[in-house]
């Protein structure tokens, strides 16, 4: 389903440029219509393989990674921070980032007045910046394969922030996984995970997780929490909503807050 919709565009492209390319050919042949149908035929061929490209599932998920331009939530999770101030108050005060670009988190929100904050990098950190580095010498970020347990006693955050490595994990490691991160939490979980049909690209990810991304439907989240027992945190749902709509914060992931 996700490599089909990935595949759009390219459709697309072929919709709004090809046929009208079919048209004008046929303007100027009028005087040989079977070559019009025959170019009509072809386009509707180049059409049907398209699609059928598309619904194939591993040759659909290769062309999706091939186009590049993988999006992340990290930049969801940087704008989210006031609205996450609104919503949690208090539960801010010790967090927990686990996800790609988690320097750039943790740095934003060690700004942060009154809040503490620590970071689990689940890639290489081969290419950082001097200044995440430091983060990691310092040890407020660490490098770990999110597929173990996290080095962390029970509670030692008032809150878990998670963004794009589960949409990684198949749900034989989402049900070890999610469990640990409640089990790190004092207050609560928050989830941020890519729509279906959004682009992952980026093939060092790939390469560490071994498969590509998996990007579920919210439907999916949320039988997902039931049959594991999580629990949504519906007044810090209500709150988020609220500060989102007045800070008009619109993220491209979707975010699901789930009490520990
Ligand atoms: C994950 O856990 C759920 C609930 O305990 C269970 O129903 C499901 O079979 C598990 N999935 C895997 C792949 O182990
Ligand atoms: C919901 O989140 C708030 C803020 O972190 C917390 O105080 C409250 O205990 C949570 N509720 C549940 C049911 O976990």
């Amino acid at each position: 389903m996700a490599a089909r919709r990935a595949i759009n565009p390219s459709r697309r492209v072929l919709d709004s440029g090809g046929l009208p390319l079919v048209n004008s050919l046929h303007q100027k042949s009028r005087s040989s219509p079977l070559l019009s149908v025959g170019l009509v035929v072809l386009a509707a061929f180049i059409l049907i393989g398209y699609s059928f490209r598309g619904s194939g599932g591993i040759s659909g998920e290769k062309e999706a990674l091939s186009m590049g331009q993988g999006v992340s939530c990290s930049s969801d999770v940087l704008n989210a921070i006031p609205i996450l101030k609104k919503a949690y108050g208090d539960s801010m005060r010790k967090v927990l980032h686990v996800g790609p670009d988690s320097c750039a988190i943790v740095s934003k929100l060690l700004k942060e007045e009154d809040t503490e904050a620590w970071g689990v990098e689940p890639y290489d950190l081969e290419d950082a910046d001097s200044s995440c580095k430091s983060l990691v010498r310092k040890g407020f970020v660490r490098v770990a394969d999110i597929k173990f347990p996290l080095p962390y006693r029970p509670k030692s955050f008032s809150l878990v922030l998670v963004s794009d490595s589960l949409d990684y994990l198949s749900p034989k490691y989402l049900n070890k996984t999610l469990p640990d991160l409640a089990r790190v939490s004092a207050d609560g979980l928050v989830i941020f995970a890519g729509y279906p049909g959004q682009q992952r690209a980026k093939v060092s990810e790939l390469a560490k997780f071994g498969r590509p991304a998996k990007l579920r439907s919210s439907s999916w989240w949320i039988r997902y929490f039931v049959q594991t027992g999580l629990e949504e945190n519906e007044s810090v749902i209500k709150k988020f909503e609220q500060a989102s709509s007045e800070s008009s914060y619109k993220p491209s992931c979707q975010i699901f807050h789930v009490s520990s």
